[in-house]
């Protein structure tokens, strides 16, 4: 199995190093249009394979394509980071060329590869990425909503001063901090709703520091996070690659499903070796499916800024 990371930065680099670590591909390449940035990454990190027992071969190369050639899964992380203060959304000019240059080098050079978007505005690089392409829909994921479920979980895990391993919990809607959707409603602590155990002043701040999860770290950080969405983009690497069908958040294409059409937006799917392979319809409330109406409507005016591109 061969993997691609397009984008050597700090979420492109994490994402290959948890990949390595889990020894879910023979072969890795990192990518990067910055000279020796990748080929140096990459080194370093294959000086951990005997320190850390992985032998995926992962090699760095600056620009060229055709070392890509036959990825089964290629992750795009590449684009402008957020800087503290800016939302994903103002990125959406610079990042929208960046996104369709590369989709469309990394096809020429493995035609039946699965597409992970990373990249912001998330959910339109997604759409971007499916429609400049012409793929089918199953073979185009967005992993925001894989990433906010998990700082959901951590959120929750906080308040109830519990094992995030014991939660269940997921994000639908957009990757945005004004449009992600944590379902606190259907989240629970083994099985059990974890509204039981929190007033709803309590639901109200789990679900607002989900929301602005992401802007919380670039402000700590003065840049975009990159350890837990690394470690999301593994999730789903593994998940395609050794067709695990896990249950994961997702942005894509929807065709009627959750009431939108053309459209990449998180709902839940099943992950597993042709991509994305099946929407889990969860039963909304009726505020829910207004608040996911209300989200869809607001990633369908970034999606129309590409029409003026
Ligand atoms: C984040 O939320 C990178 O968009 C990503 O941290």
């Amino acid at each position: 199995m061969k993997v691609t990371v397009v984008g050597a930065g700090a979420v492109g680099a994490t994402s290959a190093d948890n990949i390595a670590r889990m020894g879910i591909c023979r072969r890795l390449v990192l990518l990067d249009i910055k000279e020796g940035l990748a080929e140096g990454k990459a080194q370093d990190m294959m000086q951990t394979a005997t320190l850390l027992g992985f032998d995926t071969k992962i090699t760095g190369v600056t620009g060229d394509y055709s070392k890509t050639a036959d990825s089964d899964v290629v992750v795009i992380t590449s684009g402008l980071p957020r800087k503290p203060g800016m939302t994903r959304e103002e990125l959406i000019t610079v990042n929208a060329g960046i996104v369709k240059n590369v989709a469309e080098n990394i096809l020429k050079h493995s035609p039946n590869a699965i597409l992970i978007i990373v990249s912001n505005p998330m959910d339109t690089m997604t759409y971007l990425a499916l429609k400049a392409t012409g793929l089918p829909k199953n073979r185009v994921i967005g992993m925001g909503g894989t990433l906010d479920s998990s700082r959901f979980k951590y959120q929750l895990s906080r308040r109830l001063r519990c094992s995030p391993l014991d939660l269940n919990g997921v994000v639908i809607g957009g990757h945005g901090d004004t449009t992600m959707i944590p379902l606190i409603r259907h989240a629970a602590w083994n099985s059990v709703p974890v509204t039981d155990f929190l007033s709803q002043e309590q639901q109200d701040e789990i679900v607002k520091d989900t929301m602005v999860g992401g802007a919380t770290l670039t402000g700590l950080l003065g840049t975009s996070a990159w350890y837990a969405p690394g470690a999301a983009v593994a999730v789903l690497v593994a998940s395609i690659l050794r067709d695990e069908k896990k249950l994961r958040s997702c942005s894509v294409l929807l065709e009627g499903e959750y009431g939108q059409r053309d459209i990449c937006l998180g709902v839940p799917v099943v992950i597993g070796k042709t991509g994305w392979e099946k929407i889990i319809d969860l039963k909304l409330s009726e505020e829910e499916q207004e608040t996911f109406n209300k989200s869809a409507d607001f990633v369908r005016s970034m999606n129309d800024v590409l029409k003026t591109i």
